[in-house]
């Protein structure tokens, strides 16, 4: 009897893993996208996922989706660690429904919320999804509304991290934003409150996908994405860098690890950095590489407002946030896009006990009736 029970248990977990079948995760290879327990063995250190709630299925009996249950239900969810450190986490599985969200897999990702607070470690969302699952209607809105509760409450709590890794809309795009920082996959990863056909079909405006809200555009245009980066891959590992700089929580000190820099060494190069005349510009980062610990140095929205620099290094070992004035580009005047840029970064440091550098070399406001 043991022996029987075990074995369905492991046909059921099989069963779970396997999504919404070959056909559909080979869909997803092919746009070059992996799955959302791939992309789970990538963030987290080898064999530290632990699992919730598996086979929970969701409870909706109309349009025949009593008939189509997927143990999980379109997301995948669970702690693990980073580099040793504590994280949850939460992937959105898009060969289920598209990734889309009913009551039950809302209430998986509001466990992971929940318990990632109590707990004290940051919150790590993989985003692939359709937004709302319409066959659940009101029932899935509901499911956002108390999502986006716990967004607000993990604000300035534990750091929470939105990554975008495939087509997503509706309230797959307003938790994100709601997040400290939002990472985007190139080529592959759409961010927007409704789709292009939506789009055409009330406002006749004809707009392709990645115009609307592909990575470049909001990595370099609305600033809505910190980065974006090349693939899958990248951005993974990018995340585990970036989480090795933060605390797991607003209870913890800025981290502090083994420096191969001597605290007090020489770097001359910085005597003649600086042009004696004040009208040449010259490129604060190279400063800032040299100031830091190893030239290790974080940038969030590098593509975006780039006369101010914003980014996480090390000095002596401690985690710092770098503010800087960037004198390359527009002379780094101050602007409506910099001055947000600067004021959401100092005031994650100032939530999570990050000490602030700053360098400054700013020829004040730009002027202007825009600016006004
Ligand atoms: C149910 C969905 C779905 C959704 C996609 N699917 N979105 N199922 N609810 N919201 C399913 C498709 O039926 C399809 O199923 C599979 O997922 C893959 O979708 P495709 O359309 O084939 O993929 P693609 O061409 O890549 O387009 C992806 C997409 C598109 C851009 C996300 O599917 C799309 O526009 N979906 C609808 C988006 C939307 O309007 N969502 C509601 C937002 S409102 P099969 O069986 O064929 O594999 C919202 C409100 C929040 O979220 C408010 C909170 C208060």
């Amino acid at each position: 009897r043991v022996q029987h029970i075990l074995e369905e248990l492991e046909r059921r977990r099989e069963q779970a893993k396997a999504g919404g079948g070959e056909k559909r995760v080979a869909a997803q290879h092919a746009k070059g996208k992996l799955t959302a327990r791939e992309r789970i063995d990538l963030l987290l250190d080898e064999g530290s996922f632990e699992e919730f709630d598996m086979f929970v299925e969701h409870r909706c009996a109309d349009f025949g989706m009593q008939d189509q249950k997927v143990p999980g239900d379109g997301v995948v969810t669970g702690w693990g660690t980073i580099n040793g450190k504590v994280v949850y986490v939460f992937s959105k599985d898009f060969t289920v429904f598209g990734g889309s969200l009913s009551g039950a897999h809302a209430a998986k990702i509001v466990k992971v919320q929940r318990q990632a607070m109590k707990v004290g470690a940051p919150i790590i969302g993989l985003f692939d999804a359709g937004g709302a699952r319409i066959q659940e209607g009101v029932d899935s809105l509901a499911g956002y509304a108390d999502i986006f509760l716990e967004n607000v409450m993990a604000s300035g709590v534990v750091p929470q991290i939105s990554v975008i890794m495939g087509p997503c809309a509706g309230g797959d795009v307003y938790s994100p934003a709601m997040t400290d920082f939002i990472f985007m996959v190139k080529d592959t990863s759409y961010m927007f409150v409704t789709g292009p056909d939506v789009v055409k079909t009330v406002t006749n405006e004809v707009v392709t996908a990645e115009e609307l809200g592909g990575a470049r555009v909001h990595a370099a245009k609305s600033g809505v994405a910190e980065g974006a980066f090349e693939n899958d891959l990248e951005a993974l590992t990018q995340v585990r860098r970036l989480v090795d700089f933060l605390p797991s929580s607003n209870r913890e000190p800025a981290p502090e690890r083994d420096s191969f820099d001597e605290a007090f060494r020489e770097e001359p190069s910085l005597d003649t950095l600086i042009p004696a005349d004040p009208t040449k510009p010259y490129d604060m980062k190279e400063l800032i590489l040299k100031v830091v610990d190893e030239a290790d140095f974080f940038e969030i929205s590098s593509e975006w407002a780039k006369n101010i620099i914003c980014g996480f290094a090390r000095m002596d070992g401690e985690t710092v946030g770098v503010v800087a004035n960037q004198p390359q580009v527009l002379a780094g005047v101050l602007d409506i896009d910099s001055s947000r840029k600067a004021a959401r970064f100092v005031r994650f440091c100032d939530a999570f006990n990050i000490p602030i550098i700053t360098f400054v070399d700013v020829p004040g406001f730009m002027p202007g009736t825009k600016q006004e």
